[in-house]
């Protein structure tokens, strides 16, 4: 049994004021999910430990947008996930398609940082996806086996036991264009059949979250599929409302 997870990526947003009044905002409907679903929220790191001084006794965790592969030294603008931990953080994402873009970031390289994350005690949140000139000529599974193999490579399939997947179609975030439930479900049901391949149990096991213009009105049909365990939310997750009815409807699937 699959407990859904709700999980907003705040990606480079937020005041002092913003986060203060979202995160109280979304303590109660995170401590009312609770036991059904598990809500959270990754910030920009310099906002985690404002997040943890305000979510801190709730059931609202929270987690980082990336983290490095070293723990401390020399290596300037960089979040360690030992420090992370520190601030509270649950999970921290790692492999978002705009870092694995704009950051240059190989499958190579994400899977040292999920390692890294994991070996620190984050839960790492993996993302993975197409782009729209893959997904046009039928490339999506190509694209998300390399991604999830560079991990099972460095990892092995059992690290899938305390980690999560995110399947985000690139073409489908913050663009308004969501993949139908069908599309989602079936690349979902594909990462899963994938998975059995090495293990029926972490295949089983493993939650899968859909990305992508998941808001308040697409989500409870997504969420209704077999395969989709949740979402991992950008713009909708930045106003309360619109978050919190993502995570009802995340309730009503549980
Ligand atoms: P949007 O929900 O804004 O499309 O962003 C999705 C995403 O990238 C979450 O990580």
């Amino acid at each position: 049994m699959r407990t859904p997870l709700v999980m907003g990526n705040w990606k480079l947003n937020g005041t002092k004021d913003s986060v203060t009044a979202l995160v109280n905002a979304l303590k109660e409907p995170a401590n009312n999910a609770a036991g059904k679903a598990e809500v959270a929220v990754c910030a920009p790191a310099v906002f985690i430990g404002m997040v943890e001084n305000l979510a801190q006794g709730s059931k609202l965790a929270w987690g980082s947008e990336d983290c490095d592969i070293h723990t401390s030294g020399a290596y300037t603008g960089e979040n360690s996930p030992v420090m992370l931990r520190e601030f509270g953080c649950t999970y921290a994402i790692v492999g978002h398609s705009e870092r694995r873009e704009y950051h240059k970031e190989c499958s190579n390289y994400v899977a040292q940082k999920y390692q890294a994350a994991q070996q620190n005690g984050l839960i790492p949140v993996l993302c993975v996806g197409e782009s729209e000139a893959e997904f046009d000529a039928s490339k999506t599974m190509d694209v998300v086996r390399e991604e999830l193999k560079a991990v099972i490579d460095l990892c092995g399939i059992d690290s899938f036991k305390n980690a999560v997947i995110a399947y985000e179609p690139i073409w489908a975030i913050g663009t308004g264009k969501t993949a139908t439930p069908e599309i989602a479900q079936k690349v979902h049901a594909d990462i899963r059949a994938y998975l059995a391949t090495f293990s029926q149990e972490v295949a089983d096991g493993v939650r899968i979250l859909y990305g992508g213009s998941c808001n308040a009105k697409t989500a409870p049909e997504l969420f209704a599929q077999k395969d989709i365990d949740g979402g991992l939310v950008g713009g909708a997750s930045l106003k309360a409302d619109d978050f919190s009815a993502i995570i009802a409807a995340a309730v009503a699937n549980a």
